[in-house]
This record gives structure tokens, sequence and C-alpha cells, in this order.
């Protein structure tokens, strides 16, 4: 495991993007895992201005991302599928047949988590997996629970996680209480895992995820097993790892 501290959101964001754009360069073709909500936002605006500067070109490039709201149409205006349009899709050269977000508004959605797994699978492996961390430590939507699933799945989001996200949506408007998130299995087979992680309300999760033991408790914990995982946070969330 690599823990990088960073003095300033805006390195952090770019030193990000950096090892992005570094797996694009070296294989135009990559498969990319891809989060939503508040962390990655910085990160998006500068594989944006890389794009715009001709550093890099996402033509070719396989996107997933790991969950999506049950329930929201992609046009919702806060469906994942409109975030990444907006913060990223809409402004490089993606192909928008490349990219993947499970569908939230299938009829079945048993069905629709098993055609996502098959096609991150057709795919072949993801390259680089980009994570967040909830407070209670979920990745993707993996919330803590006796037991995690491998594959995609439906889950019903923690109250916490509800309350963390209604500060995205206007007032009156009602969070989602179900999602479709790719499961710890699928996220931990990710050739690399890019967790990053910013502010102090995340200091005490993150050094429990990755110091402390490894658990279901702590869906993040898992990612101690992972051979190639590089975690990346600002001074605030990191002021208590080593
Ligand atoms: C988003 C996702 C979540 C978030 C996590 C942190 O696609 O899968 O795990 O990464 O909830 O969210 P923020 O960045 O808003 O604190």
């Amino acid at each position: 495991m690599n823990i990088i501290k960073f003095d300033s959101e805006a390195k952090l964001n770019e030193a990000a993007a950096r090892i992005i754009t570094g797996i694009v360069q070296t294989n135009p073709s990559a498969v990319l895992g891809l989060a939503t909500g508040g962390t990655p936002v910085g990160i998006y605006k500068q594989l944006v201005h890389d794009y715009n500067e001709g550093l890099v070109s996402f033509k070719k490039v396989t996107t997933f991302n790991l969950d999506e709201y049950v329930g929201l149409a992609p046009d919702h205006h806060q469906s994942y599928s409109y975030y990444m349009r907006e913060n990223l899709f809409n402004h490089v050269d993606v192909d928008a047949s490349r990219t993947n977000i499970p569908s939230g508004l299938a009829s079945d959605l048993g069905e629709e988590c098993s055609r996502y797994d098959q096609l991150i699978q057709a795919a072949g492996r993801i390259d680089i997996q980009l994570l967040g961390l909830g407070h209670n430590g979920h990745i993707g939507f993996n919330e803590p629970e006796e037991e995690l699933s491998s594959g995609t799945h439906v889950v019903d989001l923690a109250e916490e996680t509800k309350q963390a996200n209604a500060r995205f949506f206007s007032e009156g408007e009602q969070v989602p209480s179900q999602a479709i998130t790719m499961g710890v299995g699928t996220i931990l087979k990710a050739k690399t895992l890019l967790l990053v992680v910013k502010g102090k309300d995340k200091a005490e999760i993150v050094k429990r995820a990755l110091t402390g033991p490894i658990t279901t408790d702590v869906p993040a914990s898992l990612l101690q097993t992972h051979p190639q995982l590089t975690v990346l946070v600002d001074q605030a969330a990191g002021s208590l790892l080593p």
C-alpha cells in the first residue's frame, strides 16, 4: 500500500489525475473504474484540463461507474449518470457508447446487476478503479454488513449514507433509499486501486480502514488485501495515519 499525503487539494487532484492519465497514455484502450460524490469532482476537472491541454485522449477508453441510485432516470440531475456527463464525459472525447453505469430504472434489477457484471467481464480487467470513502467505511455503496457481496447487487443505503448524500439534493427532494453497486469482489479484481480521501471528517474512518482489522464492518478495510493500492489523502484526512 502506498499512502501519499498532500498539503493542498489542488496538488492531490493533480496527482490523482496524473495517475489516471498515465494509465491512459500507456494504454489508450484502458478500462477505467469511476466514482462519483464530492471527492472526485476536482480530479475530473483536472482530467478535463489535461484533455484540453492535449495531454490525454479518452477516445478509446471504456469506463464503468461504481454505482447508481435505484429509481433515478439518467437525466435526473442527481443521478450518477447525469453527474458523470456534467463533470467529465461531456467535456472530453470519450465515446458515450463505451461509458457504463448501472441503470437505476431497470424493471428487473437483478437482471441489470448480472448484465453489468457480464459487461465488466467482457471488457477484461478494470485497469484502475477510482474510489472515495464513505463515513461508515463503505466503498462503492458496499455498506457495512455481516457479509459482503462479490458482484454487482442492489443495496439498501445506510441512514448515514443517505444523510451524507442529502447535501447534493434540493430541499424537499428525497435521497433514494436503494442503489445498484459494484461488489467488493469486482472492485478488488481491478489491477490498480486509487482511493482518494479528503477532509477531517474522514480521518478516523480512513485510519480504521487502512490500519485496523480487515472486517466487513468496514468494507474499505478489504482494500488492505490488494497488491496495488494507492491512497491519496489531504492533510486533514491523513492526520491520524502514520
Ligand atoms: C460514489 C461512491 C461512494 C462515495 C463515498 C464518498 O460513486 O461509490 O462510495 O465515494 O460515499 O462520497 P463523497 O466523496 O461525496 O464524500
